[in-house]
Formats: C-alpha cells, structure tokens, sequence
C-alpha cells in the first residue's frame, strides 16, 4: 500500500462531522490492507451498477459513457499497479470512490446513488469466494488424481506392468485388523476429498444470490433492476429480502466449514504420511523435493509438507470458530463487527491453495515399498477373519467360530508362529472344526479377492471403484474451469 502522505483522504460519511477521525479510531476501523483483494469484484459491481443508473434515468448517455470508461480505466490501473491504495483509504469502497473521482471528477459521486457499502461488500465477498471456490476445487481434483495415479499404479497388472496389486494392513485403533489394497486406502482419502468439492459445489448455488440493490438494509426508492444487476454478475438471482442479504454471512461461514473439513481431510491424510514414512511402519518413502532435513542431524528426511497441512488444519478450523463466535450475538442488519469476516475467509483461501499443490506433489511423487507392505499386510494375524469366516461357511455358529479363532490366535502368540504355520494336529486340537482345508483361506491374495462387495477389496472392485471416480472428479474439475 502506498502512504502517499500528500493525498487528501477521501471519506464516504464525512457531511455530519465537524472533526476527523482520531488516529486510533482511523487505525482500528482501516481494513483496506485486507479487503483491496475485493476491488476487481468491487468494479465488476460498480459496472453493473452504473448501467442500471443509466437505464434508469439517472445518468443520461454522455454521464454513462464517461462513467463507465472512468471505470474501466481505473479497472486497468488497479492491475498494473497505476493506482493503489493509500495508507488515509478506509476500504476498498473508498479507495476506489477515490481512484473514480481522479479520473471521472465529480461525475463519480453519482455511482454512489441506490447502493451502500453493507450491500457492496456483502456482494463482493460473494464475488470472490464464488471465484476462489473453484480454483479450491481445482487443486482439490489434481491432489485427487495424484492419488488416484498412484492408486493405479499398486493395482497390479501383467508382470512387465509390476505384478500382483499392492497388499496393505488395513487397520482399525491403528492395530492391523485385516488386509486391504495399499490402491483402497489410497482412494478412500480420495473419495473424502470428492466431498470437499462436492460440498463447494453445493454452498455455490446457495451462494449465488445477489445482495446489490438491497441499499444499506431496506432496499431503495430509486427505480434499480436487481434482476439485471444479479444477471450480469453471474449470479443466479437478486436477494429476497433486502435486511438479509446486508446481515447474512451465512456464505462465509459455511465457505469456512468446506474449508476446515477440507483441512481435517488433508491432516488425516498428512498424519497417515508421517507414519507411512517412519521407520517403524516403512511403507513409503518420500521424493526429495518434498522431504525437508535436519540441521544437526545429517541422516534426517522429515515429513515437513504432511505435517504442515496437519499443523494448518488449526488455523481454518480457528477461522471458522473465529467467525461463528464473531456473529452469533449480531442484531440485524449490517454491524461494523462483520468487517471481521473477512481474514478467516481469505486466510481460508490462501491456506488451502498453499497446502493443496504440495500435498499433491507429496503424493504424487511417493515411492511406496511393495515388499514391505505385502510382508505387512498379513502381520498380526490379520487374516483371522478370514478363518472364523470359513467356518461360517461350514456351518458353525459365527459366536463359536469367533471364539475357536480366538483361541487359534492365543496358541499362535503363545508360540510365536503365525496362522498358517499350525500344525494340521495343532489346528484338531484348539478346535475340532479346525481342519487342513482351511488353509486354502491362509493368505493374503486369497483375503483380498474374497472381499469381493462391490465397495470391498478385491482388486477388480477396486479397479471398478477407480473408474468411477475418475469420471467423478472429471466432472468436478471441469465445473471448477467454469464461471
Ligand atoms: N469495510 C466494511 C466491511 O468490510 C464495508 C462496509 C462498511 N459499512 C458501514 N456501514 N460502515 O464491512
């Protein structure tokens, strides 16, 4: 922001007061450092709101020309970088009155008529987010085609392709609790992240409304055309109820939650990362453009990205709270208090396109260790299941199957020995329902084809799964190129 200290300080509400404003109030009620990200959508809206004063009457033709290319004119200097901010403009909306009067004179004191900055910022707030959501979503499809790619590449396939699929030890309470596909669990983070647009998708068309025209709260004796206004910003149509669309930033907040909940999911999936990669599970190994070391211990390769998208999942659920707690007490209609509405949602942004690229490049670029899995897979009798599950098969009750497992797994830990190295005479013993053909149901291969719903782990409902959503995310990504 320049400080030009020479500007004379433009204000929008100076008739009533004799003295300005005291340096504390100035600096404490100044927001221009935030919400000057605002201004190409606050000029979208100036020209929408020009062309209805035109047909209205208000400006005649000559006034409209001027005025519009004043617009324009300062549109292109807002992106060069001609005209900034000073350090005496409140807000964006006095900024720009201010790089409008510099340009149009005192014809661009007319724009002002039939709007107030209460439905001016609550319009381009809407604006932006409604931008900003999908360049969210885009980045939300590539961590899911990083995903999805590596999905595909541990799916298995002819030997000169890699091999069988890539078993993992599913797990509940972090214990290994049965085999699964390292394909599966790489596609069930994906199938959370295809909430988090799906959800964008969502709060979008509630977010299209348009609150421009709703005046300072109770709409306007000027003969306005929200209609027009709302059509020519792309939303779907004017607000209803003028007190509403100055008041409510149910948009924000709910834009807050997708954004958390994005966040929660890339935490748990940054969590599972940091443990793949230590030593003690060793499934996976990071690239080293995404590995970070140590500056004192040479040997270091740390999880840095997994774990700063855990670490900023803090920051967009404090956002959130910040903004609930912000508004749960406002009377109607527009409040000062709702100035504050804005960091938690750009910070909301900024977190989210800062964490998405390199959590996809993380992933991305991961080499996960084949062996070590397969070998890990059927640790900790994960296969038990799959025994008690024969037996239901053959006819014993699943309470005594369960219970005769049990047991196998006792005599199993007692002897150090896994499932499948018992005896055919040891089985007899721990239960008589135990007999050889159960071996047929001891190994990992095995499990995983015999998991075969259509949401399970066999690997041809897994391909299947895959399929899907690719074309899932393929729509998402191209609703996120549109608008
Ligand atoms: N900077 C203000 C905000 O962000 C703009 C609206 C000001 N309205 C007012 N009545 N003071 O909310």
């Amino acid at each position: 922001m320049s400080g030009e200290p020479g500007t004379p300080a433009v204000r929008l509400w100076g008739g009533r007061f004799e003295a300005g404003p005291s340096e504390a109030l100035a600096r404490l009620s100044v927001s221009v450092q935030h919400d000057w990200r605002l201004a190409r959508y606050d000029l979208l809206a100036s020209r929408a709101h020009a062309r209805v004063l035109h047909r209205a009457g208000l400006l005649d033709d000559g006034e409209a020309g001027r005025l519009l290319a004043a617009i324009e004119e300062l549109s292109r200097d807002c992106q060069s970088g001609a005209f900034r901010p000073s350090a005496a403009d409140e807000d964006v909306h006095t900024a720009l009155e201010r790089g409008l009067l510099e340009r149009a004179g005192s014809l661009g004191g007319k724009l002002r008529a039939g709007r107030s900055r209460n439905d001016q910022i609550a319009t381009d707030l809407r604006l932006y987010l409604r931008d900003q959501a999908r360049q969210v979503a885009a980045r939300i499809a590539e961590l899911q085609a990083a995903l999805m790619d590596q999905a595909e590449r541990h799916l298995g396939g002819p030997e000169e392709a890699g091999g069988p699929a890539t078993p993992a030890p599913g797990m509940t309470h972090l214990q290994h609790a049965q085999p699964v596909l390292l394909a599966h669990q790489l596609l069930a983070h994906a199938h959370a992240f295809a909430r988090d647009i799906a959800r964008l998708r969502d709060w979008d068309r509630r977010a299209a409304i348009c609150p421009l025209g709703s005046g300072a709260l109770a709409g306007s004796t000027l003969p306005l055309d929200p209609e027009a206004v709302a059509a020519e910003l792309g939303f779907s149509a004017p607000a209803s109820n003028s007190m509403d669309a100055v008041a409510d930033r149910d948009f924000a907040a709910e834009f807050c939650f997708a954004a958390a909940l994005a966040g929660v999911h890339l935490s748990r999936l940054g969590e599972e990362i940091v443990l793949w990669t230590s030593h003690e599970f060793g499934w996976a190994e990071i690239d080293d453009a995404y590995a970070t070391g140590s500056s004192i211990m040479p040997q270091k390769k740390n999880a840095d990205v997994a774990e700063l998208a855990r670490g900023k999942a803090g920051r967009l659920i404090g956002g959130l709270t910040g903004l609930l707690t912000m508004l749960k007490g406002l009377p109607l209609t527009y409040n000062r208090d709702l100035q504050e509405d804005k960091e938690p949602v750009f910070d909301a942004v900024d977190t989210l396109l800062l964490v998405l690229p390199a959590m996809a490049g993380l992933v991305a670029s991961m080499r996960f260790h084949r062996e070590r899995l397969a070998r890990s897979a059927a640790a900790g009798h994960a296969l038990a299941t799959d025994v008690a599950e024969w037996l239901v098969r053959r006819g014993v009750a699943f309470r005594e199957a369960h219970e005769a497992v049990g047991h196998l797994v006792v005599w199993c830990e007692v002897h150090d020995r896994e499932l499948w190295e018992v005896s055919d005479d040891e089985l007899g013993k721990i239960s008589p329902h135990l007999t050889p053909e159960v071996r047929a149901v001891l190994s990992v291969t095995g499990a995983l084809a015999a998991r075969d719903t259509p949401n399970g782990t066999a690997p041809r409902r897994v391909a299947a799964q895959l399929a899907a959503l690719r074309e899932a995310v393929a729509a998402d990504a191209e609703w996120a190129a549109s608008g």
